[in-house]
C-alpha cells in the first residue's frame, strides 16, 4: 500500500541500486527522497543512508520505507503494535481537517472539499492529535514518530477522494474514499539502518567525496508542495490559512527551481558540478523540462560521465492528458565520476561518453 507520487522510482529502485554497486565507506544520499522507494532499496542492501527533501512529509514517508525493527522500539508506549491499535481505536474529533477538507468545509467557505468524508477526515484529525500528545510528553524517538506520521499518510491517502494526487479533490466518491480509515503496521525489516534524514533544499545537503549521491529532481512544472498539500498539513498538524476551492496552504516559498522549464537546466547544472561525491546518479527522464543532449552536454565538465537508458517503464500518470500521451516513459540514469575521484588517467573535465 504505497504512495503513488509523481515521479516514483518504486519500479527501477532495483536498477537504480546495481548502478550504485554494493555499499564500500561512504553514504549512499538519496537527495531528493520523495516516497524513499530508492533509498530504501539501499538500505536493504546494506548501505548507510540519507535522505533529504524540501518536504517534511515526503522525509517521513522515506523515513518509513528505510527503517528497520532496530530503530523504532516504542518502547515508552508498548510497541509498536499497541501504537497502531490505539491510533486506531481513538473516536474523531472536528479539528483542523475536518474542518477543511470534507464536507463540513461547506459551513465556512462555501465549498463542499471531498478530499475525506467527514467521518474519516476526524479520525485523521484524532489521529493526528494523539502522535502529537505521545510526541510532545516525550514518549517517542524522532524516528518513531516520523514513522507513526508515514504510516497515518498512508492511512489518508488510502481513503483520499482523488485521482492520484491532492491537486483537487473528485465530485463523486470513490469506493476507496468511503472505507474507513485505518492505520496498518508495516512489517519492518530485521535491521538497524544507519540513518540521516534532513528537511532541507538540494543545495544544502552535506556529502563527502566518499558518498553516492542520488539525485532525482522534479523534472515537469508540477509543483510537489502543491500538489501534495494536504499530506503536508497532515503531516504538519498544524492549521494553516488556506484558500480557493481545493484549501491550498501556502506552497510557494518551497517551490522548486527544477519545476521551470526556464530554470531547470541551470539549476540541474549548478547542482551536479557543484556537488561532492564519489559518485552522482542524476535521474531523469524524456518528458523532463531539459532534452537529454542538452543535459548530457551540460553536465560533461563535471568528470567521467555516462548515460544509462533504464527499461521502459509503465508509471503513474496523475492525468488523462498525461495518459493520453502514451503509457509508457522513457527513464534514463546520467552517472557521473566528478573528477579527480576514481579515474586519475582521465585529463580534468574528461569527455562525456553515452552508453546505452
Ligand atoms: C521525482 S520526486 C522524487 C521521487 C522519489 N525518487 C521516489 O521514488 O519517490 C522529486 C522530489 O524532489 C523534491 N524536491 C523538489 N525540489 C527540491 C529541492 N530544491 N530540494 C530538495 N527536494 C526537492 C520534491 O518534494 C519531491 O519529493
Amino acid at each position: 500500500m504505497g504512495v503513488r507520487y509523481i515521479g516514483s522510482k518504486a519500479r527501477v529502485a532495483d536498477a537504480i541500486l546495481d548502478l550504485a554497486g554494493g555499499p564500500g565507506g561512504g553514504r549512499f544520499v538519496d537527495a531528493f527522497a520523495g516516497t524513499g522507494s530508492v533509498a530504501g532499496e539501499a538500505a536493504s542492501r546494506g548501505w548507510p543512508v540519507t535522505i533529504n527533501d524540501v518536504l517534511p512529509s515526503a522525509v517521513a514517508m522515506s523515513i518509513g520505507a528505510t527503517v528497520g525493527v532496530g530503530n523504532v522500539s516504542f518502547e515508552m508506549i508498548g510497541g509498536y503494535r499497541a501504537a497502531i491499535r490505539a491510533l486506531n481505536s481513538i473516536p474523531g474529533y472536528s479539528g483542523f481537517l475536518h474542518a477543511e477538507y470534507s464536507p463540513a468545509s461547506v459551513a465556512r467557505v462555501q465549498v463542499e472539499r471531498r478530499y475525506f468524508t467527514e467521518h474519516n477526515a476526524a479520525r485523521l484529525d484524532a489521529m493526528r492529535g494523539q502522535i502529537q500528545i505521545w510526541a510532545d510528553a516525550g514518549f517517542l524517538s524522532w524516528v518513531e514518530k516520523e514513522l507513526l506520521l508515514a504510516d497515518l499518510l498512508q492511512a489518508a491517502n488510502a481513503v483520499a477522494n482523488i485521482s492520484g494526487t491532492y491537486g483537487c479533490f473528485l465530485k463523486n466518491w470513490s469506493v476507496n474514499a468511503l472505507k474507513d480509515v485505518e492505520v496498518r503496521e508495516r512489517s519492518l525489516p530485521r535491521r538497524t539502518t544507519d540513518l540521516e534524514a534532513i528537511v532541507g533544499d538540494v543545495s544544502r545537503v552535506p556529502t563527502t567525496t566518499e558518498d553516492t549521491v542520488y539525485l532525482d529532481p522534479p523534472y515537469t512544472k508540477r509543483q510537489y508542495s502543491a500538489y501534495y498539500h494536504v499530506l503536508e498539513t497532515i503531516h504538519a498538524g498544524d492549521a494553516p490559512q488556506v484558500g480557493g476551492v481545493t484549501g491550498l496552504r501556502p506552497w510557494k516559498d518551497k517551490a522548486s527551481d527544477f519545476s521551470y522549464k526556464s530554470r531547470a537546466l541551470g539549476a540541474l547544472t549548478r547542482l551536479v558540478l557543484g556537488m561532492t561525491a564519489r559518485r552522482i546518479l542524476l535521474s531523469y527522464s524524456n518528458e523532463g523540462h531539459v532534452p537529454q543532449t542538452e543535459l548530457f552536454d551540460a553536465l560533461a565538465d563535471a568528470g567521467t560521465v555516462t548515460l544509462h537508458e533504464m527499461k521502459t517503464i509503465g508509471r503513474y500518470r496523475p492525468n488523462a492528458q498525461a495518459s493520453a500521451a502514451g503509457s509508457t516513459v522513457n527513464e534514463y540514469v546520467i552517472e557521473i565520476i566528478p573528477s579527480g575521484v576514481g579515474v586519475l588517467s582521465l585529463p580534468l573535465g574528461g569527455r562525456a561518453e553515452a552508453v546505452a
